[in-house]
C-alpha cells in the first residue's frame, strides 16, 4: 500500500511542479523544485522564462497601474496593484514592459514551443508593440531554445495609434499619450534584457504605410506566429490584408483585442469574406488565438476599395 502511495506521489509531484512555472508564484515553484529529485526539477530554461514573464509584466515588483486607465475603466477604487487584474492583462502597468499579463505570455510560450516542435516555418511578427515586452519575451523564448534562424519583427508607429481614417473607429486612440513609445525606448528595453541582436527587426510607421513596405522586403519568407495588438478596426484590417497570405500552414495568430468591438468586427468580416471558420480559442477574457491549416487567398479588391474610401 505504502509503496503504491510513494509511486503515485513520484508521478504527480513533477507534473504539479511543472505547472508552478506557469503563472506568478515563484515561492511555490521553488519549494516544489526543492521537493523533487534533481532529475525531475524544472530546469534553468523554465526558471529563466518564468522570471522574464514576471519581470516584463511588472508582477515581480508589483508595480502600480497607470491611474488614468484605472479611472477611465470606472474602477477608481481598484487597488494600486492587483495581481488578479495584472495577470489577465486588465490594467496598464505604470512600470512594466508589456500590458498583456501572465496568462497571455504563458500562452505565447506554449504556441512558440509548439511551433518549434512542429517545425512550422517562419518568423514571428508583433503588430502593435507599445514598450516591446511581448516581443522581448518572444526573443527570450527563441534564445532559451537556441533557435537561431527566426527573426522577431516589431511593427509599430512608435508614436501611438493613428487618427481614425474610417467611420468604423472612434477617433479617440490617437490622443492616448501613454501608448506613444519611441523606438529608442523599445530598443533600450531589449538591450537591458541582453536580447537586442540581428534576430530583432523594427518596422516603423502607421500600419497602412509600414506593412506594404515590410511585405515588399519580406521576399519569400513566411510567418509562423502573428501577434495582432492594434486595438482598432483599421489596424486589424491593415494587418490581415498585408500579412495573412504569408502565414505558413500551421501558423498561429493571437488576437489580443478580441474583446474590443471594432477589432472583433474586423476579424469576423475578414473570416466571412474569406469563407474561414477557424476554431477560436480563448486565452483569457480579452484575447483569443487560432491556427491555420491552409494558406489564405486574399480578397484584395475589398482592401483596395477600403483604402480608396479612407481619409489620408
Ligand atoms: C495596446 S498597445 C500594444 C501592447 C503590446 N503588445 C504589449 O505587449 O504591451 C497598441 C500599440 O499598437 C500601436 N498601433 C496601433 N495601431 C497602429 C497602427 N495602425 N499603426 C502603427 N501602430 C499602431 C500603438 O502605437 C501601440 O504601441
Amino acid at each position: 500500500m505504502m509503496r503504491c502511495i510513494f509511486f503515485l506521489l513520484g508521478i504527480l509531484l513533477p507534473i504539479s511542479c511543472a505547472e508552478n512555472y506557469r503563472g506568478t508564484h515563484l515561492q511555490a515553484a521553488v519549494q516544489c523544485s526543492r521537493r523533487t529529485k534533481s532529475s525531475d526539477a524544472p530546469d534553468l530554461r523554465e526558471i529563466y522564462l518564468w522570471t522574464l514573464k514576471n519581470s516584463l509584466t511588472g508582477m515581480l515588483l508589483q508595480t502600480p497601474s497607470y491611474q488614468a486607465y484605472v479611472s477611465a475603466m470606472n474602477t477608481a477604487d481598484m487597488p494600486v496593484y492587483n495581481e488578479s487584474v495584472r495577470s489577465v492583462g486588465r490594467d496598464w502597468p505604470l512600470y512594466g514592459l508589456t500590458m498583456v499579463g501572465i496568462k497571455r505570455l504563458d500562452n505565447l510560450q506554449k504556441l512558440i514551443t509548439t511551433i518549434l516542435a512542429n517545425n512550422v516555418a517562419g518568423d514571428f511578427v508583433e503588430c502593435g508593440v507599445w514598450r516591446g515586452g511581448s516581443s522581448i519575451f518572444m526573443r527570450g523564448v527563441l534564445k532559451a531554445y537556441n533557435s537561431l534562424d527566426r527573426v522577431i519583427h516589431l511593427v509599430d508607429s512608435f508614436d501611438g495609434l493613428p487618427p481614425a481614417s474610417t467611420p468604423e473607429d472612434e477617433d479617440i486612440w490617437s490622443q492616448v499619450n501613454f501608448l506613444k513609445v519611441p523606438q529608442d525606448t523599445v530598443e533600450d528595453g531589449f538591450s537591458r534584457y541582453h536580447l537586442l541582436d540581428n534576430q530583432v527587426q523594427f518596422h516603423k510607421g502607421f500600419f497602412r504605410h509600414s506593412l506594404p513596405r515590410f511585405r515588399k522586403n519580406f521576399g519569400d519568407r513566411k510567418i509562423a506566429l502573428l501577434r495582432m495588438d492594434g486595438d482598432m478596426y483599421e489596424s486589424t484590417m491593415d494587418i490581415l490584408f498585408n500579412l495573412a497570405d504569408v502565414l505558413a500552414p500551421g501558423a498561429c495568430i493571437v488576437v489580443d483585442d478580441w474583446v474590443i468591438e471594432a477589432c472583433q468586427k474586423a476579424m469576423k468580416e475578414f473570416f466571412d469574406m474569406h469563407n474561414m471558420r477557424p476554431e477560436i480559442i480563448p486565452i483569457d477574457n480579452d484575447a483569443v488565438y487560432f491556427c491555420l491549416d491552409e494558406s489564405i487567398d486574399l480578397k484584395m479588391a475589398w482592401y483596395e476599395q477600403f483604402n480608396k474610401k479612407r481619409s489620408p
